[in-house]
């Protein structure tokens, strides 16, 4: 529902620019109308198109509340201030000048279609009007005058003068008065009209060009031009400078509008004025347009200037502005920098583990061939098992991979300096280069690990694999399953799958409908996009370890069993209820477990939603309508487990409502709760804006209607307890995820979770969503804080979660080669 008001408010804010326009022309030209009767006909339409607009604009407005009300000051206080405020204004002058000058109009009109029949000096003038018709109309020129009167159809007017003779305050109709008043007065010099119509007499004239009639509409269509612009084109917050300089421009731009009108009308109103020439006609709209245009460019031109990445973006936080939530400024904290920030060093591991990355085409255990990147020869990589508490070390090896290559353990909450992000944690390691890891994961549960250095380019290829931490001693009970959802780019089928030549691929942004990937994309479970069967035993306990490693939200079914979901993002769930019929949606990067007890019947795991949905026919809706890739085609992956021996055929896939955590297990007390004193709250709109990332044009994924670098980073001191409120009023989904530290969830959409603690570090945030999430900042650092559809994440939707104090060696940008998305 409140997705779809922010779908509908860009939606009407463009429709109010272009209703405004057509009324503004209509408005401005009726003065200079040729005849009689086109002035009458243009007045009528012209009230009607003004009535119509001024209601395209009470939409606007209204929506633009609406969701102020609905998601959230915050969520929309731009819409408020840059769009409802300007345009309620220019409305309500239309509403009192324009509408009341309309009807004046109409009042003037009418009198002046009884003016020939009263008295002698319309005759007179009729009579100077023939030699123009003459020539082709000669011997009926006053008859094509009479059908076209209206005072033969309209009931005719006591006083031929209308009342208007005297004028509004500021005596807009006096113009009018020598030549309505049937005396013997200056003559109208206006020529007939095509056909020998009759001419328009000067009342009319004059109140047509009445500024109150003119002037509003304008200045509303001046108004709407620039709250669509607002919109499409958002500034960052505060908004009281655009706000202010708005209403200013709306101002001088106004009263400049209304002394020309005023000007105009004096002229258009005096004796001897003359229909200008067509070229002097043309010219006016000829130099307004180049104007705009050039306006347009200038201003393009230093969108895509400012939009151009540094060559390095170094320093303490990577970005020039911090985001303080309340809090206390930076300055109070011991510097340190990253470095510091290490793994237990000087202790003997417990487990060594290499991975080596390499370049090269792999063929998929169904067949397809993908031109990946692979950890240890494997797609995806080897899953990781580690220990809670033990002291393991990870050597990186690069043996051939061009874009370089870093490991990122999402989701692990390890010490800054081992967390694996090319020019925030480390450089990335270059081919024939190697780096080691130190940690000792702190939880138990469902991680995964993959590359953080082109990210967007060498995860889908294939630089990632499971990461599965045990608790010290317990031994998996039963089946444990880990299974890895992916999307793989096919290199044998249409698109050449992957990026030849090893640059970032570059995407165009919501508008692109680019995969990051190109060409096909095929689900996998694993290493096989084909259904595949294990044997398990009656009454075996089984656990199913999730794992998205993709950009989109997937949907799961689990049919042929009831079952329990006993992790969300490796975080055990308190006292999980019995599911049947439920799917199940997991945010790109997210994980969840799922636990049964296998029957004498097959249960058959699936996923749901075609992955080339997102590119092919949902191009601009990204993830597909509900997020998922489209709701009703299957992926031909599959898993089966079944007893050996079972003849019954594995099951369709359920079709029941999504899983939804909010509510889910019984509640637990945790370290703090919506209750407590938060030491900082942040505000992290998701959006979307029409503006350039790295000088190419797109529609942008925004934070605060920003992207990288200049989204504010979030200062935070060590030990401050920290709110985040994230609101999605974009036209996609974003999993969004943060370094070196879980988030617990509030509430969503303003409803208290009251389930099992809800952790998280993926949390999707679906359009129109609003999620409130509380952290403790317990590991001090410089963390990354980003949307995890990795695409996203390449064209800037990147922020950082920055502790006071310290700061990175490192650099990203094109010097040094880092580039963390
Ligand atoms: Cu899984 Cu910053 O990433
Ligand atoms: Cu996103």
């Amino acid at each position: 529902m409140v997705e779809n008001l922010f779908e509908q408010n860009l939606l009407w804010a463009v429709l109010a620019a272009v209703f405004w326009a057509y009324a503004a022309r209509g408005a401005r030209t009726l003065a200079t109308r040729r005849t009689d009767r086109s002035v009458r006909r243009r007045a009528r339409l012209g009230l009607v198109l003004v009535t119509v607009s001024l209601l395209v604009l009470a939409v606007r407005v209204g929506l633009a509340v609406g969701l102020a009300a609905a998601a959230g000051w915050r969520a929309a206080a731009d819409f408020v201030l840059l769009a409802a405020v300007p345009l309620t204004l220019a409305g309500v002058a239309v509403a009192v000048f324009t509408v009341p000058a309309y009807l004046r109009l109409a009042r003037v009109i009418r009198a002046s279609g009884e003016a020939p029949v009263t008295g002698p000096a319309p005759a007179e003038r009729r009579a100077e009007s023939v030699p123009a018709g003459t020539g082709r109309f000669g011997g009926q020129p006053a008859g094509t005058g009479t059908a076209d009167a209206p005072a033969a159809s309209e009931p005719s007017h006591p006083h031929p003068a209308g009342p208007d003779r005297h004028g509004g305050p500021d005596g807009s109709d006096v113009a009018a008065g020598p030549d309505a008043s049937g005396g013997p007065a200056p003559l109208p010099p206006f020529p007939a009209g095509p056909g020998g119509e009759p001419p328009v007499p000067t009342a009319v004239r004059a109140a047509a060009a009445d500024p109150r009639l003119v002037v509003p509409v304008r200045a509303c269509l001046v108004a709407a031009v620039m709250a669509a612009a607002l919109t499409l084109h958002p500034p960052t917050p505060s908004y009281t400078g655009p706000f202010v300089l708005e209403l200013a421009v709306l101002a001088v731009v106004s009263g400049a509008l209304l002394l020309r009108q005023q000007q105009r009308r004096t002229t258009l109103a005096a004796a001897g004025w003359a229909r200008p020439s067509r070229a002097r006609r043309l010219l006016r709209p000829a130099v307004l347009l180049t104007s705009v245009l050039l306006f347009t460019t200038a201003g393009c031109g230093l969108m895509w200037r400012d939009s151009r990445l540094p060559d390095t973006l170094g320093g303490a936080q990577h970005t020039h502005r911090l985001d303080l939530g309340g809090g206390p400024a930076a300055g109070h904290d011991a510097a340190r920098t990253v470095d510091a920030l290490t793994g237990p060093r000087d202790e003997r591991p417990a487990r060594r583990i290499t991975l080596t990355a390499t370049s090269r085409t792999m063929t998929l255990k169904s067949g397809e061939k993908v031109r990946a990147l692979a950890f240890n020869g494997t797609l995806p990589g080897p899953e990781l098992r580690l220990v809670r508490g033990e002291t393991t070390e990870v050597v990186l090896v690069n043996r051939n991979v061009e874009e370089g290559v870093t490991v990122h353990w999402h989701g692990v909450d390890v010490p800054n300096a081992e967390d694996g992000v090319a020019g925030v944690t480390q450089d990335a390691v270059r081919p024939g280069g190697r780096h080691v890891y130190r940690f000792k994961p702190p939880r138990a549960g469902t991680f995964w690990y993959h590359s953080h250095q082109q990210s967007s380019s060498v995860v889908t290829r294939g630089l990632f694999g499971a990461l599965i931490v045990d608790e010290p001693g317990a031994r998996p009970q039963g089946v444990d399953r880990t299974v890895v959802a992916h999307a793989w780019p096919i290199a044998d089928a249409r698109g050449d799958g992957g990026s030849p030549g090893g640059g970032p691929p570059r995407g165009g942004g919501a508008l692109s409908g680019q995969n990051g990937a190109g060409g096909l994309l095929r689900t996998a479970l694993g290493d096989s996009t084909r259904p595949r069967t294990e044997t398990v035993a009656e009454g075996t306990p089984v656990r199913l370890r999730l794992i998205n490693a993709d950009n989109c939200p997937r949907t799961y079914s689990l049919a042929g069993t009831s079952f329990k979901v006993t992790a969300l993002d490796g975080n055990e769930t308190e006292a999980p209820s019995e599911l049947t019929g439920r799917r199940l949606r997991i945010a790109g990067g997210g994980r969840l477990d799922l636990s049964y007890v296998q029957s004498a019947a097959p249960v058959r795991l699936t996923v749901i939603g075609d992955a080339n949905a997102s590119s092919a026919s949902h191009g601009f809706e990204g993830c597909g309508e509900d997020g998922t890739y489209g709701a009703g085609r299957v992926e031909t992956a599959s898993l089966t487990l079944a007893p050996a021996g079972t003849t019954a055929p594995a099951p369709a896939p359920v079709d029941g409502p999504v899983f939804d955590p909010l509510h889910y297990g019984r509640p637990v007390a945790t370290p703090f709760d919506a209750a407590d004193g938060f030491d900082r709250s942040f505000h992290l709109v998701l959006g979307n804006s029409v503006g350039f990332f790295d000088g190419r044009p797109m529609m942008l994924w925004t934070v605060n209607n920003a992207v990288y670098p200049d989204i504010p980073a979030l200062l935070v001191k060590e030990g401050d307890l920290v709110r985040t409120t994230f609101v999605n009023r974009s036209l996609d989904d974003h999993p969004m995820h943060l370094h070196g530290h879980r988030m617990l969830v509030l509430s969503r959409d303003g409803e208290r979770a009251t389930g099992s603690p809800w952790w998280t570090d993926t949390l999707n945030v679906a359009p129109g969503e609003r999620y409130e999430v509380a952290f403790r900042a317990d590991n001090p650092g410089v963390w990354m804080d980003h949307c995890h559809n990795l695409d996203h994440a390449r064209d800037g939707m990147v922020l950082h979660l920055a502790y006071d104090g310290v700061t990175t060696p490192y650099e990203a940008g094109r010097a040094g080669g880092n580039h963390p998305e």
